[in-house]
């Protein structure tokens, strides 16, 4: 099975990812290790913890394609950017350079810290509708989900065309979040959201220890055709930009 992972962080120095190239080769060797073929790089776009990093990320993206070839590593990259839902956003969809999942997309990976239903957020989602640009959620099961308004504004979310994508390592429960994440990724996943899972790789040792067992997971939970497409087909119609057909 070729798999496909639409969030990583593998561009070096910009955000809470790999400090050096080395790092990043690590990190993009354990995905091929995994069986990961095409793999978009989506660096932060969130001004509020990390510098704005723009005019520098293509060149360390070229770099690390670059040494991935030279050392015949067979990963087909491509270009995104995790944002923040917020003031980065409002501004690239200003200027109209937001990075989508890959040139040409129309797919834009957005994390929310907390959803909250507001009439500007509704207003700027569908602002973004009428230019064709489609929310990809980030990892939503992190995200504060407690009150019934951010219920409301998930929900809003994926009525109108968002898709979903939550992180392989939710399902593993002692990663970071604690076990309420993993009952919250089941649940999407016995719901049918989640129209990918993801990676979210920083390049970290503990990482790349624990895919494995999250792939497992995810395995016995949905069996192997829905594995192959929230981890292989759909991620891939993702950066075609298309949205998946097959089960979600
Ligand atoms: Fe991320």
């Amino acid at each position: 099975m070729e798999l496909c992972d639409i969030h990583t962080h593998l561009v070096y120095g910009v955000d809470d990812g790999p400090p050096s190239l080395d790092e990043a080769l690590k990190g993009l060797r354990a995905l091929r290790d995994l069986g990961f073929t095409l793999v978009a790089a989506t660096p932060h776009r969130r001004t509020a913890l990390f510098p704005d990093m723009r005019a520098e990320i293509p060149r360390r993206f070229e770099e690390l394609r670059a040494a991935a070839g030279s050392e015949g590593l067979r990963v087909e990259l491509r270009l995104g950017a995790e944002y923040f839902f917020g003031d980065d956003l409002f501004e690239d969809f200003g200027s109209g350079g937001v990075q989508r999942l890959g040139a040409g997309n129309k797919f834009v990976l957005v994390e929310f810290q907390k959803f909250s239903i507001q009439e500007f957020h509704k207003n700027f989602i569908f602002k973004m509708s009428l230019r064709g640009l489609v929310p990809v959620l980030a990892h939503p099961e992190r995200a504060d989900m407690s009150s019934s308004s951010a219920r409301d504004m998930f929900d809003y979310l994926v009525g109108n065309g968002a898709l979903v994508q939550c992180d392989l390592l939710s399902l593993v429960g002692e990663f970071g979040w604690g076990t309420h994440t993993t009952d919250r990724v089941l649940e999407l996943v016995d719901r049918g959201i989640p129209a990918a899972f993801s990676t979210d790789l920083h390049c970290t040792a503990r990482e790349i220890e624990l895919l494995p067992r999250a792939i497992e997971v995810l395995t016995a939970r949905v069996g192997v055709e829905r594995t192959a497409a929230l981890l292989g087909d759909n991620p891939r119609q993702i950066l075609a930009g298309k949205r998946p057909k097959g089960p979600a």
